[in-house]
This record gives C-alpha cells, structure tokens and sequence, in this order.
C-alpha cells in the first residue's frame, strides 16, 4: 500500500494530467491549448496558485463510482495568480476529462474562487471550454449553474468579469458568460448557442451549422453577444492580459495609472484638418480617437458590431479612460438600437469601475425607419440616455461636427452632467441639417436657398451652444489632448452621488 505522502503525490501528479495523454493530444490537434498550457499563458510565470486540487465529482450513477472515472480535480482547474504582478481569480474548464462537462464538484470549485475574488477584490477570468452539464449528475449540475449564475449577478459591478470561450459552451452554460462584462471568442475553435444544430433542425427545420449558429464571427458581428474574436487560444490570451492592465481590480479601486511616455502637452496638429469642410462628407472617428490617446494605443470593444459607434478602452496620461465616439463612416454616425445597447452597456461599465468617459461627438441623429421604430428604438436609445445621465464618473466631451437633435442630448451633453464639454470650430449643434430644417419651417416657400443660407449662418455652427453655455470652450482640435488630460487631472478628485434607491430601473 501506498503511504500517504505517496498518495498525495500521486494525486497531484494525475491532476496534471487531467483527463490522460491521448485526451491530451485531441484537445491539440484540434488547435486548442490545455486547460493548464492557458493558465500559464494567461498569468506571470510561476504566479499561480492552485486550489482544489483533491476534488473529485461524487456521483455513483451509470458506473461514475469506478476508479477510472475519477479525475483529481475533476474538470475544472481553479485558482489565483497575477497579470503584470495584480492579482486575478481564475477558473479553466478542462475539456480532457468528461468534456469539462459541469459537475456538482467542478461548480463548487468554480463559486469558491469567486466568493474569494469578491471577499478582497479582484477581477474572475473564466476560460470556458465544456460539453455543458455533467449528464450522469441529472439536477446536480443545474443547481451548480445556479450558483455560478448567482455569484455572476453579485459580483456584476463589483470586480471585473471577463469570459474567454475557448471551446463549446452551450445550454445553461452560457448564461455564466452572458452575465459577465467582457465575452471574447477563439475563432473557428469556440461556439456558443442555447442549443446546437440538431435541435435547431428539429425544431425549427434550419439548416446551421455549428460556426454559423455560434461561432465567434456569428457572435462578434451579428448577434452582439461577444466582445471580440481572436485567431488562436495564445492570440486570445495574450490579449486578455493587454486587456486586463485597463482594467481596475474592484469598484474600490481607481483605475490603474501606467507610466507614460507620450507628452500630456502633445499638441495633434492632424486634428486640425481632420474634419472635412463638406458637412455631408465622411471621416474616420478611430483617426480622432488614435491621435488623441496615449501612444495610440486602443482597446477597441465590438469593433465589429455596430460600427455607427466606436467603443473602447485607452489611456490618458497614464490614467484608463474610456472612450465613446460616433462614427461617420458607419450610417453617418446615426444612432440606432444596436448602437445604443453597445454604447449604453460601455458606458455603464465604465461608470461602475470608476473609469472616466471621454466622448467625441458626430451625431446627425437617430436612424429613421419601420424597423427601427418597430424594433423599439425609443426604448433602446433610451438607455443610452440614461447610461449617460446617471454616470458620475469624470465626463468630457468634445463635439467635432454634427450633435443633432435628441442624439445631442444623449451624447455625454452638458444638460447629462458632463463635467467639461467642448465644441470644435466645425461643430453644429442643432435641431437638426439645414436641408431637412427649411423643409419643415419654410415648407413650400420660395427661396429655399437663402432660408438655407440663413439656418447655417444662425445654427451650423458651436456659438448657439457656447453664447449658452452648453460647452464650456470652442478648442482648436490640436489641443484636445492637453486639455482633456489636463481636466481629468482636475476631474481625479470628482465625487458626485445619484439620490438613494434600492436599484434603478433601466428600460431594457
Ligand atoms: N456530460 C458528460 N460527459 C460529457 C458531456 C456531458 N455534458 N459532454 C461531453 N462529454 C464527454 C463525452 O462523453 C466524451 O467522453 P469519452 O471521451 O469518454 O467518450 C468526452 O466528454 C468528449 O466529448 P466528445 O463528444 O467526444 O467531444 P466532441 O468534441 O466530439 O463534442 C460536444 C463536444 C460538446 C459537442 C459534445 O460532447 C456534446 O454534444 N456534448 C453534450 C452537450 C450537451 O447537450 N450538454 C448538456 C446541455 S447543458
């Protein structure tokens, strides 16, 4: 008989091996890394540490009792570690032993590393890679979903929530991604669906396959349910980890401040000509956005879905700062329902985790239209609206053409509590494009050419909203950087509260 430090060894070493060499082997020839090769990749060398190492699952039905079906550590592999030395939580399905299938066992290693990463603070990194409830354990693992769900919604603006789909995920399973902040994908390896190509066919007589159900092109473009998609497991982790230094560890925490080498004085001349004289014409909203940051570096979230409105994470001197921006290359910038819900949930994460928001504005108005009106865009703008007005983070916004209509107001405007608001020389703010305005006030009155002239001269320009104080200043382009960075250096100290309530009630 073995002694006990043998057993332990032994165990130990079985964990690591999860589900056995030639399991090993499918999961790489599939293109897919292990449950613990992503650990290692995902975190600092040597900086992970591990928990729950001797679970094993405890059903004893359909012959799960015999020794060859246990695995120390089941399915799962949970832990601690570090990403650029700040500490993260982690959980990594392991697809090697019963197809990362959830088991009672594999969910309660997963809520005891969330229960931990809520207790001090810090961000949950799930990498999800799992053939979804463990089918010998019946309502054992549903109830483990459940209280996967659970600690996903108590945790929702507490720490950060970041899911990687790196495999299958389908059924209850992904509800635990669609409940965290950020969902990225691994193109052509990961899907997800509430249920798979057969039942599809059964039901509905469709033809789908898997990747045109679920995959991470159907999800990042068409469906909005995932944040990004990237080529391979190690392009998907190494981007978690770019990823990551954005973000703050908790509610409780500032966002980081990382040592910049780009001037806060930077003057960007480009700005200056950017915005083409011709009102009608398009530009590109992500050149604003590139020259105005901390060495160009930006995160963009759903660069893909969307596109009327650009999205994303950089850095001002340092400092995180998120950024929202119409886009004129998209619809002219228009807002629409898909729109509004990027930019509303952006702005909302933002918001809890103490990042502040910097808005560049081109917003001809909301789209028109049957299928707009129909689709609930009253509703769904809304949020944005609100997404906006309730956020007490630093807000600066800087109008560099168009801020028509109600999308004015909803922008991040002076009347939503902006802290500083901007104009351009270019910007018109308005009711709404000469053209349609003249349509509507000289309706079938001669001289529509000069009651056009006239609008312009009186609204297509920044001084209705300055002689009001609607923007603070008209800025040259050129120095947008310097003076946002110099008004979030003012703005650090920011403290604003909305009155108490037990929570609000966001149209949805
Ligand atoms: N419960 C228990 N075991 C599971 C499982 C589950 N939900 N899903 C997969 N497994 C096991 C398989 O039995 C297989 O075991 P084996 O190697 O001993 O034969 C192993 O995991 C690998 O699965 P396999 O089907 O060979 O992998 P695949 O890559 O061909 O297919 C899936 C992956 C996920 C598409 C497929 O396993 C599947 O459809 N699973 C069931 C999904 C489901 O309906 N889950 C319940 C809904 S929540």
């Amino acid at each position: 008989a073995l002694t006990v430090k043998e057993r332990i060894d032994h165990k130990r070493k079985t964990a690591l091996c999860g589900g056995g060499q030639h399991r090993i082997d499918a999961q790489h020839k599939k293109g897919k890394l292990t449950a613990r090769e992503r650990v290692e990749l995902l975190l600092d060398p040597e900086s992970f540490v591990e928990s729950d190492m001797f679970v094993e699952h405890r059903c004893s039905d359909f012959g799960m009792e015999q020794d060859g079906n246990k695995f120390p550590g089941d399915s799962v592999v949970t832990g601690r570690g570090r990403i650029n030395g700040r500490l993260v939580y982690v959980f990594s399905q392991d697809f090697t032993v019963f197809g990362g299938s959830l088991s009672g066992a594999h969910a309660q290693k997963i809520c005891k590393i969330m229960d931990q990463a809520m207790t001090v603070g810090a961000p949950v990194i799930g990498l999800n890679d799992s053939g979804g409830a463990r089918i010998q354990e019946g309502v054992e693992s549903l109830a483990g979903y459940a209280d996967i769900f659970l600690r996903n919604v108590l945790a929702s603006g507490v720490v950060p929530q970041i899911s990687l789909i790196m495999g299958p995920c389908a059924g209850g399973a992904v509800y635990s991604p669609a409940l965290t902040d950020f969902t990225f994908m691994v193109k052509d390896t990961s899907y997800l669906f509430i249920t798979g190509p057969d039942v599809v066919k059964s039901v509905t007589n469709e033809d789908v396959t898997q990747e045109e159900l679920g995959g991470a092109k159907t999800h990042t473009t068409v469906s909005g349910v995932a944040h990004r998609a990237f080529e391979d497991d190690v392009e998907a982790l190494l981007n978690v980890r770019e990823f990551f230094n954005f973000l703050p560890l908790s509610n409780q925490d500032p966002a980081p401040i990382r040592e910049c080498h780009d001037r806060s004085d930077r003057l960007v001349h480009s700005l200056d000509t950017i915005v083409p004289s011709e009102t009608t014409k398009a530009y590109d909203m992500l050149d604003i956005v590139h020259a105005t940051v901390d060495e160009s570096d930006f995160f963009e979230i759903m660069p893909n879905y969307a596109k009327n409105i650009v999205v994303g994470f950089a850095r001002m001197n340092g400092r995180t700062v998120g950024i929202v921006g119409n886009q004129p290359k998209v619809a002219s910038g228009c807002l629409d329902i898909n729109s509004s819900v990027k930019g509303a949930r952006f702005v909302r994460f933002c918001d809890a985790f103490n990042i502040p928001l910097i808005t560049f504005v081109d917003v001809p108005g909301f789209l028109p239209g049957t299928a707009q009106e129909y689709g609930g865009i009253i509703r769904h703008g809304a949020k944005l609206l609100y997404a906006f007005a309730e956020a007490t983070v630093p807000k600066i916004t800087v109008i560099t053409r168009k801020a028509y209509g109600g999308a004015y107001d909803v922008m991040s405007s002076k009347h939503l509590r902006g802290d500083v608001n901007y104009a351009w020389p270019t910007a018109e703010v308005a009711v709404m494009g000469a053209k349609g305005a003249v349509q509507i006030i000289f309706r079938g009155k001669e001289n529509q050419a000069e009651a056009e002239a006239e609008y312009v001269e009186k609204f297509a320009n920044p001084f209705p909203a300055a002689l009001r104080g609607f923007v603070d200043d008209i800025i040259e382009p050129s120095t947008t950087r310097k003076r946002i960075i110099r008004d979030l250096e003012v703005l650090a100290s920011k403290k604003q509260q909305n009155p108490w309530k037990k929570h609000a009630n966001i149209p949805l």
